[in-house]
């Protein structure tokens, strides 16, 4: 019996989505990050034109006696003109009087010292712009007076720059996280790698193999394959001693009862009378049920261990056949049964456990010729059909007497055809067991003509 094990969630899909998750955010904060660094590094290219316009045009200004004068340096201009279709504005001022330019160009919030240029973003004539303030000291009629140069800027070639270098950004993020979902499967493989061959090395093992698992496992691996170890320890132990154990239990029933039976013929045979007589042959044949239902049932038993702890090999069942036919030569002998063997030509090997099959054969022959009358034929025939191998077992006994042959098969279910025959009724449960754990089949039905025919059919691999 196989119970497949109830999974709980995949330790690779965690894996894969807590390191995709880590890669998302890797990739979104790279994205935000160098989509910052380039908006700022245009701002600075930027700032950086504004503010040496804004300084060559405060260099040209001029204190008089009658004022201060200013010849705008054109070139100035053609410096912010390189950086893209935007517009340009200027204010000069003397003190808060516009000297020339646009008055309403906005004011910085605090006024600028020096030729240093003090930058800011405002709207102007609804549209977003960059201005470069500086500050010089003029004479201006002998004394000095403070002038500002403001010099300003659209930002639409920037903004088109800054959008450019935001998607190359978001490209790169796209990139890196693509690399790392593929970094994460190939992680998650490697990382999962020794599971998955632990796991198919201990799927690989027969059913006999018990042997410690030996190779070499991840610390994190230990404790499950120690524990593993000591189950498999265990579980060999608590086999070995129920193999011992039907050994014998088979030994410690039959013996007594083999002296109880000897004891019981002498018994019958030293009777005085009729009565002590009929009662000691309904002893022996007590006896005789007995050690029968032990012999099944210790049968059955080791049928259900082999089952679990099977040994495979190729069998001939033309052999196992012989052989079977041999060991009960003896009792067919008794009631004067011809046990005619056919065996067919071609291959007749199949993959089994010997014990299993030999069991079912020895089941099939013995009721063949335990419900057959003195002076008949019991014939066995093994032949080699598609797929493997076909044992037919026919008798001119009895029959099944009406009784449905599925019903027969049940554990301890005799038939109403058995009159004084002792059994125990396991014996087609045996046969059923053995068809099943080979994958073959197993059919009885009333023969032709009178009997019975038992068709055991099992596949060669
Ligand atoms: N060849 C046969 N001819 C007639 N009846 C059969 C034959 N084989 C099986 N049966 C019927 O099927 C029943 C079940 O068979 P099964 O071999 O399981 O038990 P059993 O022979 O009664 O006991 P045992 O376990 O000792 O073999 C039998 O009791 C009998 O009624
Ligand atoms: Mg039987």
């Amino acid at each position: 019996m196989k119970a497949a094990a109830v999974p709980s969630g995949s330790i690779r899909r965690r894996l894969l989505l807590s390191m995709l998750a880590l890669a998302a955010v890797l990739s979104g904060l790279l994205y935000l990050t160098v989509r910052g660094v380039a908006a700022r590094a245009v701002e600075a290219t930027q700032d950086a034109v504004l503010g040496s316009a804004g300084i060559a045009i405060a260099e040209e200004l001029r204190g008089s006696e009658d004022g201060v004068e200013i010849d705008i340096p054109y070139t100035a201009f053609s410096m912010l003109g390189a950086v893209g279709q935007d517009r340009v504005f200027y204010r000069v001022l003397i003190g808060d009087v516009t000297l020339t330019g646009y008055a309403d160009l906005p004011l910085p919030a605090e006024p600028p010292s020096g030729l240093t240029p003090f930058f800011y973003s405002t709207t102007f004539q609804d549209e977003t712009v960059r201005i470069a303030a500086v500050e010089r000291a003029v004479l201006s009629d002998g004394r000095p007076v403070s002038a500002t140069v403001l010099v300003a800027q659209t930002r639409t070639a920037a903004e088109a720059i800054a959008g450019q270098l935001a998607n190359r950004a978001a490209l790169l993020g796209l990139g890196v996280f693509a690399l790392a979902a593929l970094l994460a499967v190939v992680t998650a493989r490697s990382v999962l790698a020794p599971v998955d061959e632990l796991a198919e090395a201990v799927r690989r093992r027969g059913p006999q193999d018990l042997r410690p698992v030996a190779r070499a496992v991840p610390v994190e691996l230990a404790p499950f394959v120690t524990a593993l170890n000591g189950f498999m320890g265990r579980l060999s132990a608590a086999l070995s001693r129920t193999e011992t154990f039907i050994a014998e239990a088979a030994h410690h029933i039959r013996t007594p009862l083999a002296v109880v039976r000897a004891e019981a013929e002498i018994a019958l045979r030293q009777a005085p009378d009729d009565a002590t007589r009929a009662r000691m042959r309904s002893v022996i044949r007590a006896v005789d049920d007995s050690a029968r239902s032990a012999t099944q049932l210790l049968d059955h038993a080791t049928v259900v261990y082999r089952t679990d702890q099977r040994t495979d090999e190729d069998l001939d069942l033309g052999d196992l056949a012989r052989s079977v036919t041999q060991a009960l030569a003896p009792a067919a002998d008794l009631k004067e049964i011809a046990l005619d063997l056919v065996v067919g030509d071609g291959p007749l090997v199949v993959r089994g456990d010997r014990l299993l099959i030999e069991s079912a054969l020895r089941n099939l022959l013995d009721n063949a010729v335990k419900y057959s009358g003195p002076e008949t034929e019991v014939r066995l025939t093994v032949a080699g059909v598609a797929g493997g191998v076909r044992v037919l077992v026919e008798d001119r006994g009895r029959g099944l007497g009406g009784s449905q042959p599925a019903a027969l098969t049940a554990r301890f279910r005799r038939g109403t055809n058995v009159d004084d025959i002792i059994g125990s009724g396991l014996g087609l449960t045996i046969v059923k067991e053995v068809a099943r754990a080979q994958r073959g089949a197993f059919r009885l039905t009333d023969r032709e003509g009178g009997g019975t025919c038992a068709d055991l059919f099992l596949p060669a691999h």
